[in-house]
């Protein structure tokens, strides 16, 4: 009876699996976890993810991740469109709060602080750990606004003098300082793609964070501008951590120490850049920038 009655349930799935669509496969695939290859941790970490979900509805978008970001370090996250990139960026400073149907598991921390933490404001948590997004977005104010906006908000200046020097002081870190100091008071939309970034960069730098997310901050920009910000990332280091979606290899090789690849909601492989780039250890990896795959 008890045969009879597995063979019926194996028959069933038999059924099951014959209708089963490609998308519900993708889903299987995306729940076994790979593990990472590499190294995707860190001594002295600014913030460490462990254990990290995020789900969009019943959609599993990010499948275990677990890595850190150092200090002063620029670490580029790769992969293929749709992979998880930007959820995960965003899982780095709560932005995905924002998205209703999107929930997020794990433990995440900067200097040891739990971000996830029922007493954690995400205002300042969002200063600590600012973003530059793929498409420039000036507030709709002047330049100066744009950035001593941020500073007042956050009581970061007692007066008119202090606010002066911070976005003076940003807009140089910025390298827009020279292109914007005659024309303060002109509205930052008026500005070219590559000066509104640079504008956005010197708003995320005017509140003094630790931590700049960018997400393909180059992809709506000419060579020379991005030129410019990837010249500009490479000295922000020196006082920041820098988490950089990229969507270009060249870039990721320029601009980072370490790479991460992510494929559909995995961090298959993290590692030093170079490494990741003349020797990846996971097929994965290698058929991702051997541009076999993605
Ligand atoms: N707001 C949302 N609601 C539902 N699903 C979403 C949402 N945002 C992203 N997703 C899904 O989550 C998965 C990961 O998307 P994500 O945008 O993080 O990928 P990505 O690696 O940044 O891709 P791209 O390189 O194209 O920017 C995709 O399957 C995507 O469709
Ligand atoms: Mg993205």
């Amino acid at each position: 009876m008890e045969a009879t009655l597995n063979i019926n349930n194996d028959n069933v799935t038999g059924i099951n699996s014959e209708v089963t669509d490609l998308s519900q496969e993708k889903d299987k695939v995306l729940h076994k976890k790979r593990e990472t290859v590499g190294n995707p941790f860190v001594e002295n970490p600014r913030m460490t993810c462990r254990d990290v979900f995020v789900y969009y509805g019943d959609k599993m978008a990010i499948n275990n991740a677990g890595i850190d970001v150092a200090c002063n370090e620029v670490i580029a996250m790769i992969g293929p469109s749709g992979c998880g990139k930007s959820t995960f960026l965003r899982c780095l400073n709560r932005m995905n709060d924002t998205v209703e149907s999107c929930r997020v598991t794990g433990d995440i921390r900067i200097d040891g602080m739990d971000i996830y933490a029922k007493n954690v404001d995400v205002v300042p948590l969002r200063a600590r750990v600012g973003m530059v997004f793929q498409k420039p977005n000036p507030f709709p104010k002047s330049i100066y606004d744009n950035v001593a906006y941020g500073p007042k908000i956050h009581g970061l200046a007692q007066n008119k003098a202090e606010i002066d020097e911070i976005v003076e002081t940003s807009l140089k870190k910025a390298g827009l300082w020279e292109e914007a100091k005659d024309r303060l008071n002109q509205p930052g939309t008026g500005l070219s793609g590559g000066q509104q970034q640079r504008l956005c960069i010197a708003r995320a730098i005017a509140v003094s964070p630790e931590v700049i997310l960018m997400d393909e901050p180059c992809s709506a920009l000419d060579p020379i501008a991005t030129a410019k910000i990837e010249g500009l990332i490479a000295e922000l280091r020196q006082h920041y951590s820098i988490v950089i979606v990229t969507h270009s290899m060249q870039q990721a090789a320029r601009v980072s120490q370490r790479t991460a690849y992510f494929h559909l909601g995995d961090i298959i492989e993290v590692g030093p850049t170079e490494r990741i780039f003349t020797n990846p250890r996971h097929q994965l990896t290698e058929d991702y920038i051997t541009g076999r795959f993605g």
